[in-house]
């Protein structure tokens, strides 16, 4: 089968960086699915991977990337019991397993579910690593009720107009929350108007400021998308006693946690993949809320977050999305489609 691979951690203008290349086609076996590939989004994730050093002995071995997938079921292991043969499909998959950009796929059942009727297979690719992100930021970290009436909360979602962020409004929405995000260009603050945010904000200025003038200098809620340490302090003033802070990025400088204590706010990380690469008992989760996630896409409750398709799947188009991504300025998500012939 064909796939992409990347071998060296070298910057994406090398044409080295990601490479076509051909694998066996492997067997599912257990609770595994192996899917037909037909679209696969793009996430800093990948990027990252790509230029993390990796030990000497691995130096050359092609790692297949790729955490964001739509396809079709082509067979089922022996112990799968949610889906059969011929079902189409969204997940993300494992860290600690070969990624999807791949033309066939071995995932676990348990973080499967079947992809939104309404949405086309590169809509539906769009979707699943930022919106299992989003809800888990949100509804299992923050412990956001997803159903609850109106009262005037707020949340800051911080770097609105990317693939999290853009979720992450639509969400909030859902559960009633008054949404103020952040975004620092014309084009992304009217991205974030289109997901549903009800004001926004710009990151390059102050926040505590722009909050106070929208008369709200504190809110009960704060998701950063961006950069934990950058944002910290920020963070720490605007939110409100007893309030709830996720984060979901690396701190390269350390915080002060101390900051929270008077106010005795949360912080709480939220990573995506804790729950396929520790194998939790509750992994089926990820099952069950990408089928929530399907099922208010087709009631209209959440739209499309695709902003840019490429065809075909290969190196090439991956090196122009990884280089995309790099650039921190995303709005929305990419996708590549199809395999070349
Ligand atoms: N922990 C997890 O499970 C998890 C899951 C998904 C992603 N992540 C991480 O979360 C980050 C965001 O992911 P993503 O997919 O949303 O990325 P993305 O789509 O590439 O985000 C792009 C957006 O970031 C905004 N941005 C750039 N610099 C910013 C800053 N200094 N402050 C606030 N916003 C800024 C930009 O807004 P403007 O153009 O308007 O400035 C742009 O719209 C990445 O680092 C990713 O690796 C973590």
């Amino acid at each position: 089968m064909k796939a992409i691979g990347s071998a060296h951690p070298l910057p994406i203008s090398e044409p080295a960086s990601l490479q076509d290349f051909e694998l066996p086609t492997p067997d599912p076996d257990m609770r595994d699915l192996l899917v037909r590939v037909e679209a696969v989004s793009v996430n800093p994730v990948d990027t990252k991977i790509r230029r993390s050093q990796v030990a000497a002995e691995q130096v050359g071995v092609q790692r297949v990337l790729g955490w964001d997938v739509a396809g079709v079921v082509e067979a089922v292991g022996a112990q799968v019991s949610l889906f059969q043969v011929g079902d189409e499909v969204y997940y993300s998959g494992s860290l600690i397993r070969p990624g999807a950009n791949s033309e066939y796929h071995l995932v676990d059942e348990r973080v499967v579910a079947k992809k939104p009727v309404s949405f086309n297979m590169a809509q539906a690719a769009a979707l699943p690593l930022t919106a299992i992100t989003a809800y888990e930021a949100l509804f299992d970290r923050m412990t956001i009720p997803f159903q609850r009436d109106s009262d005037g909360q707020a949340i800051l979602i911080i770097g609105g107009a990317g693939g999290v962020g853009s979720l992450a409004i639509q969400l909030a929405k859902i559960a009633n929350l008054h949404v103020i995000a952040t975004a620092s260009r014309p084009e992304s603050q009217a991205w974030c108007k289109k997901m549903g945010a009800d004001k926004v904000i710009d990151h390059t200025q102050s926040i505590l400021e722009q909050l106070e003038q929208l008369h709200r200098p504190m809110v009960e809620y704060i998701l950063n998308a961006s950069q934990t340490d950058q944002h910290w302090e920020a963070m720490c003033k605007v939110i409100k006693p007893e309030g709830r802070i996720c984060g979901i990025v690396d701190t390269s400088e350390s915080v002060d946690l101390n900051a929270l204590k008077s106010k005795s706010a949360t912080f709480v990380w939220e990573f995506m993949f804790t729950r396929s690469m520790y194998q939790t008992d509750d992994m089926i989760e990820q099952h069950h809320l990408l089928t929530r996630i399907a099922e208010w896409v087709d009631h209209q409750k959440i739209q499309s977050t695709l902003t840019e398709t490429l065809s075909p799947i290969n190196a090439a188009n991956l090196r122009t999305a990884h280089a995309t991504l790099e650039s921190g300025r995303m709005i929305g998500k990419l996708v590549l489609t199809g395999w070349p012939s």
